[in-house]
């Protein structure tokens, strides 16, 4: 619940438990026979009631600085038990000023802290004066943890970090060649044709990294839209083995497909399941194709939520460490970074993989032995005749 509405729910119902005349919703008619829940009960009770009903840690505290009543978030945040001080479970000296000034009829604040204990959390404080005239004064606490969104933000800073040491590094090595070609290797013929092939692979290398980086933040985003084409998985499989066939033939490997009979079509974006396929075939070529050919499994299984389309890919080359597979659909994870990139890699092919398979309903299941080879599966639902 947004921390706004939790505080006027709390609020609303405080009042209704004071007064007994707040009506939920001012255009809903009140009601007119029958019990009215919200003066039966007895007033507190209605307030504990609201309180246990809301995600947030919520306090209300008395002019001595007592705790009138918690609920079990806000037990388990502040250790706060009823009937004794705040202050006495709760030791950040800035919420509890806050509650002083508050309970000395000052306006509600805001307060971010951290507990370092038992694992880092960043909590944002909302403490409020329970406004009623007449009341007395009391203080509302509000808790939030915002260590998620956060870590968020700070992944997001460290991706802006990521992508512009990636174009960077080619940068950097074009405009070197381009001083040497200018400079020392002015009249050297052969040392330009050298220099220039190395350079065309840089400027490749930057292209790639945009392309990857602007389909990744397309997909991102539309990840909240669903898809509405209809795709036959072992139809766009095909498709894209006969588009890296060249390559394939040059590195004298096959990719097999094999479909199961009677799989169904799945709700899904062509191009953004072609890119699936591709990103995980590019994969197995490039990592795995020591081991040989690479096979391409179109399947269904019946799973609990319905029936799910699997695309899985596999090969028999020297696989992945365990420590590395949850991490590998993040963007810039590589298991090794040079390898990647002598590959033509971005580290970003799995991370477009995980967003497209989200925004289809799906998921990625990563399978590897060292030494095994690895497979990857993509789950898609299938499309149902209903
Ligand atoms: N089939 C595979 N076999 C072994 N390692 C793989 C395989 N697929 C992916 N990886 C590892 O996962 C990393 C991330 O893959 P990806 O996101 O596609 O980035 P890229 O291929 O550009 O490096 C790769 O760098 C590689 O270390
Ligand atoms: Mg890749």
């Amino acid at each position: 619940m947004d921390g706004g509405i939790a505080w006027g729910l709390t609020v609303a119902v405080a009042l209704a438990a004071a007064g007994g005349g707040y009506v939920f919703g001012r255009r809903r008619p009140a009601p007119v026979a029958g019990p009215q829940p919200l003066r039966d009960p007895a007033p507190l009770e209605v307030l504990r009631h609201a309180f246990a009903a809301l995600p947030d840690a919520c306090l209300l505290i008395d002019l001595y600085g007592r705790v009138v009543m918690r609920n079990t978030a806000a037990g388990d945040l502040t250790g706060a038990v009823e009937g004794k001080p705040f202050a006495a479970a709760f030791r950040i000296p800035a919420v509890l000023q806050a509650v002083d000034r508050v309970l000395d009829e000052g306006p509600a604040e805001e307060i971010s802290f951290t507990l370092p204990v038992p694992i880092e959390r960043t909590i944002e404080a909302h403490v409020a004066p329970l406004g009623a005239a007449g009341y007395g004064a009391h203080a509302v606490v509000l808790l939030r943890d915002t260590t998620a969104m956060t870590r968020v933000e700070r992944m997001r800073a460290d991706f802006v970090a990521n992508a512009s040491h990636e174009l960077r590094t080619p940068l950097t090595s074009l405009s070197g060649f381009i001083e040497t070609i200018r400079g020392p290797a002015r009249d050297d013929p052969e040392a330009q044709a050298r220099f220039l092939e190395i350079m065309q692979t840089q400027a490749d290398r930057m292209r790639r990294l945009i392309d990857d980086l602007l389909s990744l933040s397309r997909i991102e985003l539309n990840e909240h839209v669903r898809p509405s084409g209809k795709v036959d998985l072992a139809g766009i499989a095909g498709d894209v083995v006969d588009a890296v066939q060249p390559q394939l033939g040059r590195a004298g490997i096959k990719a097999i497909i094999t479909a199961e009979p009677g799989v169904p079509s799945v709700l899904g974006e062509r191009d953004e399941l072609i890119q699936v396929v591709q990103n995980l075939l590019d994969n197995a070529v490039k990592y795995g194709s020591e081991g040989g050919d690479v096979a391409i499994r179109i399947g269904a299984v019946q799973e609990l939520t319905g029936m799910m389309v699997t695309c899985a890919v596999s090969d028999k080359g020297p696989g992945i460490a365990r420590e590395h597979l949850p991490r590998l659909t993040e963007r810039f994870y590589r298991v090794d970074a040079k390898a990647s990139r002598e590959r033509g890699g971005t580290g970003l092919g799995l991370a477009i993989v995980k967003h497209i398979v989200n925004r289809h309903r799906g998921r990625l299941e990563i399978e590897s032995e060292p030494g095994q080879g690895s497979r990857f599966t993509v789950f898609l639902p299938a499309l149902t005749a209903s």
